[in-house]
C-alpha cells in the first residue's frame, strides 16, 4: 500500500514511521509513505495557506487554493481513496481499518486551525474520518493513528498471520487479560488455568474473560455478539451487582 499526506507539518511524521512495527513494514516494502508540505503549493508570495472565516469567527481556516493544487500535483488521476481526517468526519473503528488496509493508495488530508475550506471536502474528498469524540490541534496525530490502524491490518505486517484476529474487536468482543513470566511476581499470581496447558480450559477462561471485561467496559459492543445462554446470565448478574453499586 501506498499512502501519501498532506500536511503542514510534515517533520511530524518521521519519527512515528521509522520505528518498532511500522518502520519494519516500511522497511520491507508492505507500506510506502510520502509527506508532502501543503505550504509548498501556496502561490501566496508569503506562502500564506489560511486566512479568516467568511461570517466571522475566531480561527483561521486553510484555503483552498494551496490544498486544490497539492491534491491535483500528487494525485492527478484520482487513483487514492482521499481521506480527510476531521473530527466532523465519521468515527473510524476496525471494521474501517480493515476496509482501508485492502486500498492500494491513501491520501490523506490533515487539517490544521480551525478546519479546511468546505469546497476542498465537496469536490477532492472521498471520506471526512474522525479518530474520536475529541478534538485535536490538528490531523497530525489521527492521521498517524490511522495510518497505524490500517497498516497493521495489512498481511504480513504483524508477522504471525492471524495476530490481528485475536485481539480486542477483532471478534466484537474486547481480549482478555494476559500474562508472562514468572508465575508469580511479589506474591502476585498467574490465574491457575493458564499455567494448566489444558487447551480447551483455557480457551473457556479466556473467552469468559473477554465476555466480562467487555460487559464492564463496553457494554454497548455485546449488541452485536452472539452470546451463548450462560454468558448471557453472566453479563445479566454483573450487570445488577453493577446498579446495586451505583
Ligand atoms: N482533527 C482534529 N480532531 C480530530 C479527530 N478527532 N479526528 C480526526 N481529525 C481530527
Amino acid at each position: 500500500m501506498h499512502i501519501d499526506v498532506l500536511t503542514l507539518f510534515p517533520e511530524m511524521f518521521s519519527q512515528v514511521l521509522s520505528a518498532s512495527i511500522l518502520g519494519r513494514a516500511i522497511e520491507q516494502g508492505y507500506l510506502s509513505v510520502n509527506t508532502y508540505n501543503i505550504r509548498d503549493y501556496s502561490v501566496d508570495k508569503h506562502h500564506r495557506v489560511d486566512d479568516y472565516a467568511f461570517g466571522g469567527g475566531t480561527g483561521l481556516i486553510m484555503m483552498a487554493q494551496p490544498i486544490f493544487d497539492a491534491i491535483n500535483a500528487i494525485d492527478p488521476e484520482h487513483t487514492a481513496k482521499r481521506i480527510y481526517l476531521s473530527p466532523q468526519g465519521r468515527v473510524m473503528n476496525d471494521a474501517k481499518a480493515r476496509q482501508l488496509s485492502h486500498e492500494n493508495r491513501l491520501l490523506l488530508l490533515c487539517g490544521h486551525y480551525e478546519g479546511i475550506d468546505q469546497r476542498v471536502v465537496d469536490t477532492l474528498i472521498d471520506e471526512e474520518v474522525s479518530i474520536g469524540d475529541y478534538v485535536l490541534t490538528g490531523g497530525e496525530l489521527p492521521a498517524m493513528v490511522m495510518i497505524d490502524a490500517v497498516a497493521r491490518q495489512i498481511k504480513g505486517v504483524l508477522g504471525n498471520e492471524n495476530g490481528a484476529d485475536d485481539e480486542s474487536f477483532a471478534n466484537g468482543l474486547l481480549e482478555y487479560p494476559q500474562y508472562t513470566r514468572p508465575s508469580d511476581y511479589n506474591g502476585l499470581p498467574v490465574p491457575e488455568v493458564l499455567l494448566s496447558g489444558h487447551h480447551k480450559n483455557i480457551t473457556a477462561w479466556r473467552r469468559k474473560q473477554s465476555v466480562l471485561k467487555t460487559a464492564l467496559n463496553r457494554p454497548d459492543l455485546l449488541d452485536k455478539v452472539q452470546l451463548s445462554g450462560d454468558e448471557e446470565r453472566m453479563v445479566k448478574e454483573l450487570s445488577a451487582l453493577q446498579d446495586t453499586d451505583k
